[in-house]
């Protein structure tokens, strides 16, 4: 007898847990790793604002462990909508829609809108979530570039060239994930002139939105007008630092333009019942914070950003551009064009020799000889101080070695 998996799951690949296989090899050899791969604060000390642990422990105590209706409970909802009215982003609690994370969210309007063939256009590099839910649907991604030479901005020109009569979908991740890029005004009224024309539907990924550094996050949704359809799409994970609860949200712009796809995206809510409970209880608090409440995050954060972007472009062959928003930096090593080897397997010796992990830019799209990797910047600064003196002294030995071999 033999059992097979379905075919869809052949190319479903996600590198950020893939490569912890790697790692627990190491481990399980005796060596310590230091883990950079995964974006969870709650791994480095982070925890959500306390209101919304009581409010969460609240609703748990107070009964509400059974289900929510389908697209979330109406306070919950109302809550989302007014903070997005604020933030000029024109939606009705109505158009609000509670999910697993923003993860479902982007399943369940994937699977609303793709038929098998459709295309998707999605940021290269880009968070690896998009390509695996398009694989799964049959549906094809296709990628548009983000130019490491000008600070991770997509390219537009190319962007427009990949439109086809198959494209459906515009996915803009803001700030960005894997590049730690925020993007500029002109840049997202350029991508909405472009969906606009075309009758693309947008997927913001703002899930990163209260995390910036530098300059200011526009809303996707804001620059909607009163005819482009946006999906928005936020969750608890990263903004309020609780990606365990599983909470996340769609808020659609111009819900009214697409009334048979807001119909499908509720027939599958629908089916899988509801978002988590009790952390819905919790949005209304998250809603209403005062804005100081990640000032202490926000210091930490970039005290780990400047030490990143600093120790790394001090590193003989390596390089960095200074994110923006989000707690990931993407840096590369010069593989000479791929002729020292590729960006795998710089990762990976680097994790075998010095227990240090991060993920090959491979993994969310770039060449394999572009030498790209990504680094969670997580970790508190004497750790990161710790693994970048790991990671000269790493990336020393294989320049050594690899160009004497190729001598
Ligand atoms: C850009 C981006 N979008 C979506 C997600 C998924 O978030 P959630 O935990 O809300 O499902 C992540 C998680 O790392 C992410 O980086």
């Amino acid at each position: 007898m033999t059992y097979t998996p379905a075919s869809r799951t052949q190319n479903y690949k996600y590198a950020i847990r893939n490569i912890v296989v790697e790692a627990k090899k190491i481990e399980a050899q005796g060596k310590k790793v230091t883990y950079l791969n995964i974006g969870d604060p709650a791994l480095y000390g982070f925890q959500p604002p306390q209101e919304l642990i009581e409010a969460n422990i609240k609703a748990m105590r107070d009964g509400y462990s059974g289900y929510s209706p389908s697209a979330g409970i109406q306070a919950a909802r109302e809550a989302v909508a007014e903070e997005a009215k604020r933030r000029n982003i024109p939606t009705t609690p109505d158009d609000v829609i509670f999910t697993y994370g923003a993860s479902e969210a982007a399943d369940i309007v994937f699977t609303a809108v793709l038929e098998p063939g459709d295309e998707v256009l999605a940021p290269s590099p880009g968070y690896p979530l998009y390509t695996a839910i398009a694989t799964k649907i049959g549906a094809k991604e296709v990628k548009y570039r983000q130019n490491p030479n000008n600070n991770w901005q997509p390219d537009i020109d190319e962007l427009k060239s990949l439109i086809t009569s198959r494209t459906k979908l515009l996915v803009i991740i803001n700030p960005n994930n894997p590049t730690g890029a925020l993007y500029t005004k002109e840049t997202l009224s350029a991508m909405l002139d472009i969906a606009r024309q075309n009758g693309l539907i947008v997927i913001a990924d703002e899930v990163y939105h209260k995390l910036i550094y530098e300059g200011e996050h526009v809303p996707m949704g804001s620059l909607a007008g009163d005819d482009l359809p946006v999906v928005t799409m936020e969750s608890l994970s990263k903004n309020y630092l609780a990606p365990g609860w599983r909470l996340g949200w769609m808020t659609v712009t111009n819900a009214s333009f697409m009334p048979e796809v807001m119909g499908a995206i509720r027939k599958l809510a629908d089916a899988r019942l509801c978002a988590p409970m009790s952390p819905q209880h919790a949005i209304p608090a998250a809603m209403n914070l005062p804005k100081s409440y990640l000032d202490a995050t926000m210091a930490r954060l970039r005290a780990q950003r400047d030490t990143t972007y600093q120790m790394l472009n001090q590193i003989d062959g390596i390089s960095c551009n200074k994110p923006e928003g989000a707690f990931y930096a993407m840096a590369q090593v010069n593989l000479h064009n791929g002729e020292l080897g590729t960006d795998e397997d710089f990762v990976l010796g680097l994790l075998r020799e010095k227990g240090v992990l991060f993920v090959h830019g491979s993994g969310f799209g770039t060449e394999a000889k572009d030498g790209f990797f990504r680094i969670v910047f997580l970790p508190d600064v004497e750790t990161l101080k710790d693994v970048y003196t790991r990671v000269a002294d790493f990336t020393a030995t294989f320049f050594e070695r690899k160009l004497s071999l190729a001598k």
